[in-house]
C-alpha cells in the first residue's frame, strides 16, 4: 500500500453527497476562474486598443477591470468549498502531494495577494483612463501561476509511485512535481476556457444601460470572438486531457456517469459555440442569446468536471485507494444544519440581487 494508512476520522457525511457538492463548487469555482482569465485578457486587448480607439476601448476596460475585484471574491470563495471536500475525501493522497510541494502550495497565498493588489490597481487606473495592459498581464501571469500549481498538485496527488523518490529527495517541500504528461492539458482546458466563459461575460455586459454605445459594441464583438476561439478551444483541450489519460484509465472510464459527463460536456460546449457564433455573425446580441450561451457553458464545464472526477477516482482505484471504501459515520445533526445555513446562504444572495436590481443605475464613465 502507497497511501498512508493513518485516517483517524470517519467521513462525517455520506461520500455520495459530499461529491455531489464538490463537484458542484468546483464547477461554479472553474466558472469564476474562466471570467477573470478572460476578462484580464480583454482588459489587455482593450487597454492596447485604447491607444488608437481611445474612448471606446477606455470604457469598454472599465467596464470589465471595475468588476475585476469581486470576480476574485468569486474564485476564492467557490475555490475554498472543494478543496475543503477533496481535503477529507482523498486527504491520504492530496495531503502527501502537498507536503511534497509544500512551498509552491503555500505560496499560492502569497500569488494571490499579489494578483489580487494587481486587481485593484487596474481597477483604480481605468477609472481615470489610464493604461493598464503591464497590470493585467501581470496579473494574468499570477493567476496562471496559481492554476499551474493546482494542477501540479492535483495530478501528483495521483502518482503515490513518485512520492517516496521525491520525499528521499528533500524533506523541505523545495521542489516541484516531476513531468507529468497530464497536468498541461488539464491547467490548459481551465485557462482557455477563460476565452469562452469570459467572452459571454463581455457580451453580457455589453447590454448595460450604464455605458456608451461605442464601448457597448467593442464589449459585444470582442465578447463574441472570444466565445466561439474559447467553446473550440474548450473542446480541442478537452479532448486532449482525455486522450493523454493512460489506457487503463481511459478503459475504467467506460460507466454510465462518466460516459453521461462526456456527452453533457460536449453537448454543452456546442450549445455555447453556437451562441457564440449568432452573437459573433450579428444575427442576434440579445440577452437570452447570452444566457443559453453561457448555460451552454456550465453544462460544458460540469461534464468536464464529473470527467475529471472520474479519472481521478479510476486513477487512484487502480492505485489501491478506494474513495468508496472510506469509513462514513454520518452525523445528521450537523450535516442538517449545514443544509439549512446554504438555503439561508441562497437565499440572502437572492435578497441582495434584488436590492442592487431595485438601485439606481450609476453611469459608468471614464474620469480623464
Ligand atoms: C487565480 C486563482 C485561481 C486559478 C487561476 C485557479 C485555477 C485552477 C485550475 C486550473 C484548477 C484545475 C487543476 C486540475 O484539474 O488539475 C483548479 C482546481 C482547483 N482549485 Fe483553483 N484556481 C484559483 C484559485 C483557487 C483558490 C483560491 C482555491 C481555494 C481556496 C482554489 C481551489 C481549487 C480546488 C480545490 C481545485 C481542485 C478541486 C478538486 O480536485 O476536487 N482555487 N483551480
Amino acid at each position: 500500500m502507497q497511501f498512508p494508512n493513518v485516517d483517524p476520522i470517519p467521513i462525517p457525511a455520506p461520500i455520495w453527497l459530499m461529491k455531489v457538492l464538490s463537484l458542484l463548487t468546483l464547477a461554479l469555482h472553474f466558472f469564476a476562474v474562466q471570467i477573470l482569465i478572460g476578462s484580464l485578457v480583454a482588459v489587455i486587448y482593450f487597454s492596447l486598443k485604447a491607444r488608437s480607439n481611445g474612448p471606446a476601448a477606455q470604457g469598454a476596460a472599465l467596464t470589465v477591470a471595475r468588476r475585476l475585484p469581486i470576480v476574485m471574491t468569486y474564485v476564492i470563495n467557490l475555490g475554498v468549498p472543494p478543496l475543503l471536500f477533496a481535503q477529507v475525501l482523498y486527504g491520504r493522497a492530496l495531503y502527501t502531494s502537498s507536503i511534497l510541494i509544500a512551498v509552491q502550495w503555500i505560496g499560492v497565498v502569497f500569488i494571490l495577494m499579489g494578483c489580487y493588489w494587481l486587481l485593484y490597481r487596474i481597477s483604480d487606473r481605468t477609472t481615470y483612463g489610464k493604461p493598464v495592459h503591464w497590470h493585467a498581464i501581470g496579473a494574468l501571469l499570477l493567476a496562471a501561476m496559481v492554476g499551474h500549481i493546482y494542477a501540479a498538485n492535483m495530478t501528483l496527488m495521483l502518482r503515490p509511485e513518485v512520492w517516496q523518490q521525491m520525499y528521499a529527495k528533500t524533506a523541505s517541500g523545495l521542489q516541484s512535481a516531476p513531468h507529468d504528461p497530464t497536468a498541461e492539458p488539464r491547467l490548459m482546458f481551465v485557462l482557455i476556457g477563460g476565452f469562452l466563459v469570459g467572452g459571454f461575460w463581455l457580451t453580457l455586459h455589453s447590454k448595460l444601460k450604464t455605458i456608451e454605445s461605442g464601448a457597448a459594441e467593442l464589449l459585444r464583438s470582442t465578447g463574441a470572438t472570444f466565445a466561439v476561439i474559447g467553446a473550440l478551444g474548450e473542446l480541442a483541450t478537452g479532448f486532449w486531457v482525455y486522450t493523454v489519460q493512460p489506457g487503463e484509465v481511459q478503459n475504467g472510464m467506460h460507466t454510465p456517469l462518466y460516459q453521461i459527463g462526456i456527452v453533457v460536456w460536449g453537448v454543452g460546449f456546442a450549445l455555447a459555440l453556437l451562441m457564440a457564433g449568432v452573437v459573433l455573425a450579428r444575427k442576434a446580441s440579445g440577452l437570452l442569446v447570452t444566457i443559453l450561451g453561457s448555460l451552454g457553458a456550465f453544462l460544458g464545464i460540469a461534464g468536464a468536471v464529473i470527467v475529471r472526477d472520474g479519472i481521478r477516482d479510476v486513477t487512484l482505484l487502480q492505485k489501491g485507494f478506494d474513495v468508496w471504501k472510506r469509513q462514513e459515520a454520518s452525523n445528521w445533526f450537523v450535516i442538517c444544519i449545514f443544509l439549512v445555513l446554504f438555503v439561508a446562504g441562497l437565499g440572502a444572495i437572492g435578497w441582495l440581487l434584488s436590492v442592487m436590481k431595485a438601485a439606481k443605475p450609476i453611469p459608468e464613465q471614464v474620469n480623464a
